[in-house]
């Protein structure tokens, strides 16, 4: 697991804890855990901040000011156990500095950035450093992301577990763009009574419409540009659904002008947006159309709510 080594520079204002214990006693955060719930606003990430980090960071931070003493609490930390053989794990961005400034300026008041040590300890007891693990089983995570990445959500729903845990905030934040994860995490939360509320933030789009992603840095300028034709053809699919072009023909008609435009498209689905199971079958109806596809070496992911109201 490759991490970054110098010490980066801490903005002031700025609390850079890099393991449980300095977490604990960071200003704000020591004297909000005594409290029940917790006045913590926490956004998970996996570092590579870009705007829609900021936006999570900005909701996160409105949403505390709102309470006297609130505090926002911002992860970084590049989980191995959800990536897969063969994934990007070891050239994953890791600009841990300009994230510093970035969740400063967002309105964060402590950066999470522990260790793989802090949070998988025990690895000469436990391959992989924990003995204990939490699935979500089913349908939700077998479909999608599910089938093309075995194991990934396993992956992300330990660690989001043990992150909620070690920070304990009352809301935790997370991105409408990894729209299967945000219904894993909320299914976690929901089956296992968890007490922290899940909430969730609008995908941020460049002027073109491509949804920002710490990947898209992995595109040249000519797959950046060509990069566009995906939201382009997910709103085109949006505009189907809503002239009421049956499911089954909208989900052909994207994979096709994706892969005319040189994607390999892992799929193109349109379903239910909790369930991810198929949609329903009469109108009306409000469906999630989910996409993933590589360009080159990248893989993009995203997806838009459709809605055909008779
Ligand atoms: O969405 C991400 O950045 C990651 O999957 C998360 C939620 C931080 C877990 O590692």
């Amino acid at each position: 697991m490759s991490e970054e080594s110098a010490e980066p520079t801490v903005p002031n204002g700025l609390t850079l804890a890099r393991d449980l214990e300095e977490l604990t006693f960071s200003p704000g955060v020591g004297d909000a855990l005594q409290a029940a719930p917790a006045p913590i606003g926490f956004v998970p990430t996996m570092g590579a901040l870009h705007a829609g980090h900021a936006a999570l960071i900005e909701r996160a931070a409105e949403a505390m000011s709102r309470r006297k003493g609130g505090t926002v609490v911002v992860s970084i930390f590049v989980n191995p156990t959800q990536f897969g053989p063969g994934e990007d794990l070891d050239r994953y961005p890791r600009t841990l500095e300009a994230d510093l400034r970035l969740c400063r300026e967002a309105g964060a008041d402590v950066v999470f950035a522990p260790s793989a040590r802090t949070v998988y300890p025990d690895e000469h007891l436990h391959p992989g450093g924990i003995a204990a693990s939490v699935r979500v089983g089913g349908p939700l995570t077998e479909t999608l992301e599910g089938s093309h990445r075995p194991g990934h959500f396993d992956g992300v729903a330990t660690v989001v577990l043990k992150l909620l845990n070690m920070v304990r905030p009352a809301v935790a934040f997370f991105g409408e763009k990894d729209w299967q994860q945000l219904a894993v995490v909320r299914t976690m939360a929901n089956d296992l009574n968890l007490p922290y509320l899940i909430e969730s933030v609008p995908t941020v789009r460049d002027a073109d419409g491509l949804a920002l992603s710490s990947r898209n840095r992995y595109l040249s300028p000519e797959q950046r540009a060509a990069a566009a034709e995906l939201p382009a053809a997910l709103f085109a699919a949006r505009a189907a659904i809503a002239a009421g072009d049956a499911p089954a023909e909208v989900e052909r008609a994207l994979t096709d002008r994706l892969s005319a435009a040189g994607f390999a498209v892992d799929y193109a689905a349109v379903r239910c947006p909790t369930t991810l199971g198929p949609p329903p079958a009469k109108p009306p109806y409000t469906v999630r159309i989910l996409v993933a596809a590589k360009l080159g070496g990248t893989r993009l992911i995203d997806n838009v709510a459709a809605t055909r109201t008779a």
